[in-house]
């Protein structure tokens, strides 16, 4: 099985058990990383990429076109009875996030939390996400990614076996990881240690768009 189908099935079994095993972290500290997350969030259109079962929602712009889409179509079935069960606005999308089937230039803005840990290539999904950002669109992330500091090399040492366990990356470069994919950082916060970080990028706009 290729990394993207051993990441779809194990969220397929994991779809039911989600929220009750996310819910004390979601109340204790999730749900206000996330209301900061969504702080900046606007535009027409605004694409949410990996939104597993809808745990942003609350935060959806009301005035914007959503569109949520998800590698596993499990997930994807909770978040459709999320939605209709709290009425958001939203067009639901089953989709892998390294080949978006989206226009280049085609959203306002971009958000994705704890998404580009398990994405086997991040920087082939963190460039679709450029790809399908307007120039001068912005992404939004929350994602944990590896500490700078020593801890950084225990993350190292102990990664292969949670990816083996988890199917999730602790010690991805996910800042250089971004700005490899063609985006420009433009502001970082730190919400636990140098670990799960908030990052604010812009869509780089093509030379040609700047009157060449
Ligand atoms: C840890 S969950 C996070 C879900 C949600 N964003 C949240 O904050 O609760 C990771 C999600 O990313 C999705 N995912 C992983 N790889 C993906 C890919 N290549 N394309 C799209 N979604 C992906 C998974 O199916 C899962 O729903």
């Amino acid at each position: 099985m290729d990394r993207s189908a051993e990441i779809k099935a194990r969220y397929d079994r994991l779809a039911s058990r989600y929220d009750s095993w996310g819910y004390p972290m979601e109340a204790l500290i999730m749900r206000s990383w996330r209301r900061r997350l969504w702080a900046g969030v606007k535009g027409e259109r605004v694409l949410e990429v990996g939104a597993g079962t809808g745990n942003n929602f609350p935060f959806y712009a009301k005035g914007s076109s959503m569109v949520a889409m998800d590698l596993s179509g499990k997930m994807l079935e909770r978040v459709r009875r999320r939605r209709e069960k709290e009425g958001v606005n939203a067009d639901l999308v089953l989709m892998d996030a390294q080949s978006l089937a989206f226009r280049d230039g085609s959203f306002d803005c971009i958000v994705a939390s704890f998404v580009f840990c398990t994405v086997p290539d991040p920087v082939r999904g963190l460039k679709e996400v450029a790809r399908v950002l307007k120039p001068g669109g912005k992404a939004f992330f929350l994602e944990h990614m590896r500490s700078n500091s020593f801890i950084g090399r225990l993350m190292d040492l102990f990664n292969p076996l949670i990816v083996k366990f988890s199917g999730v990356n602790i010690n991805r470069k996910t800042i250089s990881n971004i700005e490899e994919a063609g985006m420009k950082v433009e502001w970082v916060e730190d919400l636990f240690f140098d670990i799960v970080r908030l990052i604010e990028a812009r869509a780089v706009e093509s030379p040609l768009s700047e009157g060449g």
